[in-house]
Formats: C-alpha cells, sequence, structure tokens
C-alpha cells in the first residue's frame, strides 16, 4: 500500500544501493522539489552528500536564510552557499529584455554551479571518494513531458535555471521520479521539513530578475523585495497561502506615474501584484482576492516603499498572459 512511510523506506534503501559509498551533490533553489530530494538522499547517504546553493541575489526578503538556516536545521545537510550577486547584476547591467535576461542567469548559474562542483572534486581528491553522483528533483510530469526517456537532465533546461548541460559527467539520483507534486509535499512533512518549505509557492528560477519591467539593478530589487515582503506578509495573515497558487508582484520600473503624498507631488513607480489560481500552472485564472486584504497591501507598499506610488491589480486570465510577466 502506499505510505509516506513506505515511500521513504523505498526509497532510501533504493539510494544506499545506488550510490554505496560514492559522493553526491544536488542544487538546492530553494523550492520543494529539490529541499525534498535533497532531504530524502540526505536521510539515505548522510555526509556523502553536499548541497550547493547558488545566492544569486535576485531571490525575496529571507530566502536565502530560509535555505541556509531552517532547511540545515531540519537535515543537518552539508551546505556550500556561494555568494554570486555581484557576478549576476554585473551580467545583467544594462539589460531590459526578457529573453536576455532569462540567458544571462541561466548561463552565469551554470557556472557558479559547475565551478562549485569543480571545487568539491578537488577538495574531495586523495581523500576519499570522487563526487560521482547528481541529485535531481525530477518529478513523475517532468517524466511523462520528456516521453519517458532518460534525458530528465534537460527537461526544465529552458524554464529552470537548475537546468545542466548536455555532457555532465554525473549519474542521475532521482528519488521523486515517481510522485506527483502532492506526493512531494507529504514525503517532505514524513522528512520533518518545515511548513515554509514543504508547503512553498512555486518561485521561478530566474528569481526577481524578471519580475523587474527593465533593467536589473540592486536598489530596484530592494525596492521589489520590500514590496514583495508585505504582499506576502499580508495574504499569509489573511489565511491566503494555501488558497492561491502563487503571487507574482512586479515593479514597473521603466514606468512613473504623478501622485500626491503628504503635501507633496510625487512621480513613482508602479507595482503590479497577480494573484493566480491554478492546476498546474499551464492555465490560470487571477485570484478574487478579498478587498480589504487588497486595500491593507496597497496602503503599505504605497506608505512604506520608497519610490512606489501606485499599486494596481493584474486581472488577466493564462492564456493570453502569462502568470509571470517576463
Ligand atoms: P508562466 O509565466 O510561463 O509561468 O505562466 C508558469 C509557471 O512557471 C514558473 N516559471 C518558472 N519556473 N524557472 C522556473 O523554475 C523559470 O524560468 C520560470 N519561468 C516561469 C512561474 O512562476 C509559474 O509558476
Amino acid at each position: 500500500t502506499w505510505t509516506t512511510t513506505n515511500v521513504v523506506e523505498e526509497s532510501v534503501a533504493a539510494i544506499r544501493e545506488q550510490v554505496g559509498t560514492k559522493r553526491a551533490i544536488c542544487g538546492l533553489s530553494g523550492g520543494v522539489d529539490s529541499a525534498v530530494a535533497a532531504a530524502l538522499v540526505q536521510k539515505a547517504i548522510g555526509d556523502q552528500l553536499t548541497c550547493v546553493y547558488v545566492d544569486h541575489g535576485l531571490m525575496r526578503k529571507g530566502e536565502s536564510e530560509q535555505v541556509e538556516k531552517d532547511f540545515v536545521a531540519a537535515t543537518g545537510v552539508q551546505l556550500k552557499v556561494v555568494e554570486a550577486e555581484e557576478r549576476f547584476l554585473t551580467a545583467l547591467a544594462g539589460v531590459s529584455d526578457p529573453e536576455e535576461k532569462r540567458k544571462i542567469i541561466g548561463r552565469e548559474f551554470i557556472r557558479v554551479f559547475e565551478q562549485a562542483q569543480a571545487e568539491l572534486v578537488a577538495e574531495a581528491g586523495a581523500a576519499g571518494e570522487a563526487v560521482e553522483f547528481l541529485v535531481q528533483g525530477t518529478l513523475y510530469p517532468d517524466v511523462v513531458e520528456s516521453g519517458g526517456g532518460t534525458g530528465t537532465a534537460n527537461i526544465k533546461s529552458h524554464h529552470n535555471v537548475g537546468g545542466l548541460p548536455d555532457d555532465i559527467e554525473f549519474q542521475l539520483v532521482e528519488p521523486l521520479r515517481q510522485l506527483f507534486k502532492d506526493e512531494v509535499r507529504m514525503v517532505g512533512q514524513e522528512l520533518g521539513l518545515p511548513d515554509e518549505i514543504v508547503h512553498r509557492q512555486p518561485f521561478p528560477g530566474p528569481g526577481l530578475g524578471i519580475r523587474i519591467v527593465g533593467e536589473v539593478n540592486k536598489e530596484r530589487l530592494d525596492l521589489l523585495r520590500e514590496a514583495d515582503a508585505i504582499a506576502r506578509e499580508e495574504l499569509t495573515a489573511a489565511g491566503l497561502d494555501r488558497d492561491i497558487w502563487q503571487c507574482p508582484v512586479v515593479l514597473l520600473a521603466d514606468v512613473r506615474s504623478v501622485g500626491v503624498q503628504g503635501d507633496g507631488r510625487t512621480y513613482g513607480h508602479p507595482i503590479v501584484l497577480r494573484p493566480v489560481s491554478s492546476e498546474d500552472a499551464m492555465t490560470a485564472d487571477w485570484s478574487r482576492l478579498p478587498y480589504d486584504v487588497l486595500s491593507r497591501i496597497s496602503t503599505r507598499i504605497t506608505n512604506e516603499v520608497d519610490q512606489v506610488n501606485r499599486v494596481v491589480l493584474d486581472i488577466t486570465s493564462k492564456p493570453p498572459g502569462t502568470i509571470e510577466w517576463e
């Protein structure tokens, strides 16, 4: 019978058998899938696993800390954090085209990840076993979409900055290959991961980089991080986290409008709220959020976030709109 306890026990046994005494690495994105995959492998092989987290500076408020503290606290995993904000922001300087941004972020991510891999291999060196396995949080729907083939390392490459090149010299460990998203969440719970990780809403790999319409820089990222944190705080306080699929918060950095605040005229940027309901993100509808919640978010963002003098609500379904703005 299918119980999460059985799933965990069987996966742990299978991972031990596959990996033996060798070492494995796993890229953490902060998302549910990579977190649960890592926690399962950690349970199976302990310190033979090293997780790598690339902090590209495009994360939301508190997110890196969540990976660095909460995840490590819950699993005891060995974590290598690579601070790469400057590298990413330098690469993104002057770029406003969405596809261009995505390509740059994906490319830099892979470079940083490969560098971290090389360092780990070098550290292992004479001391012990080589790193031969790469853990991926591939789910059953990913496998189906790829036609059931083995090339699963590439499925998400256009969509996920975790996409790896074709010529990786690793064997893949994919403990979630037979699971659906809701089952992955149950396994995560069974493994003792905190709710904030298990019930996390989807967040795109390229992060806030594709939620700033216009050029990406530190000042704009800080501004968007503040607005996003307020929206999330109010949605959580209203108990709406599990009702909505996700709520991108977008900064229209290239748009300004006139406003009035205190005694003075302002000329600031709009923030867009994009709350959506969805089953699988292929299609989506805009969420009918309670007016009082929208009102609180709007008041707080315009009061608390510098340079923002307007909050607008995106009421487009998908299609024709996508969930993200870029
Ligand atoms: P769109 O904007 O295409 O988004 O309607 C559909 C879902 O995918 C997420 N998304 C991404 N996730 N890397 C990811 O890991 C990406 O590059 C990416 N782009 C979009 C988006 O947040 C939504 O859940």
